[in-house]
């Protein structure tokens, strides 16, 4: 389904502070979920990994210019180099040990990702003004929730060993933590 014109709603002096924040960490989220498909193809080999890493690039790429009609250019991140490294190295790290690393790590990106989204589309719930934006993370995050339940598809199933399950862990952590300082800067 098309993703809601959003251009109708964009209004800078009528975004509360709070809402504001929300797409500075969206727009930030998805320049680092860009990088880190960037870097899954920079060292992996894998061909099924490689054409699912390219599908998800470009639903990625979309992601980013959707969100990027939401807010003016100086709202977004000052710290998007920053960002883009980060993503770079959750996709360029697991890759070089193999293709069911990276596809644990999206499953955990992509798990953080969906409750992200979830919890500001909560937040927007009821106001009609904000309906087309609540419609445009909801599409959003349908397409996380699908790129999540492929990883996981692809995900061996067994059990992930203590090395993998620990670095799981830090990115989920470290998505928090990066929402958390790109909220403010
Ligand atoms: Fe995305
Ligand atoms: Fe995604």
């Amino acid at each position: 389904m098309a993703p809601p014109a959003v251009s109708a709603v964009w209004a800078p002096a009528a975004m509360p502070a709070w809402l504001e924040a929300d797409l500075r960490s969206d727009q930030a989220g998805e320049t680092g979920a860009v990088w880190i498909y960037r870097g899954v193809l920079a060292l992996s080999r894998d061909p099924a990994l490689r054409a699912f890493a390219q599908r998800h690039l470009a639903t990625e790429q979309r992601h980013l210019g959707l969100i990027g009609t939401c807010l003016a250019p100086e709202r977004h991140s000052r710290l998007l180099p920053l960002w883009r490294l980060a993503g770079w190295l959750t996709g360029a790290l697991p890759a070089l040990a193999g293709p069911r690393a990276v596809y644990a790590t999206i499953a955990a990106v992509e798990t953080f990702v969906d409750h992200h989204y979830q919890s500001q589309i909560d937040r927007l719930t009821g106001d009609a003004a904000w309906a087309p934006l609540r419609e445009l993370l909801d599409s959003c995050r349908r397409d996380e929730v699908a790129h999540r339940d492929e990883a996981r598809a692809h995900a061996d199933s067994a059990r992930p060993g203590p090395l993998l399950r620990i670095w799981c862990a830090l990115v989920g952590q470290g998505s928090a933590v990066a929402v958390r300082i790109c909220r403010h800067v």
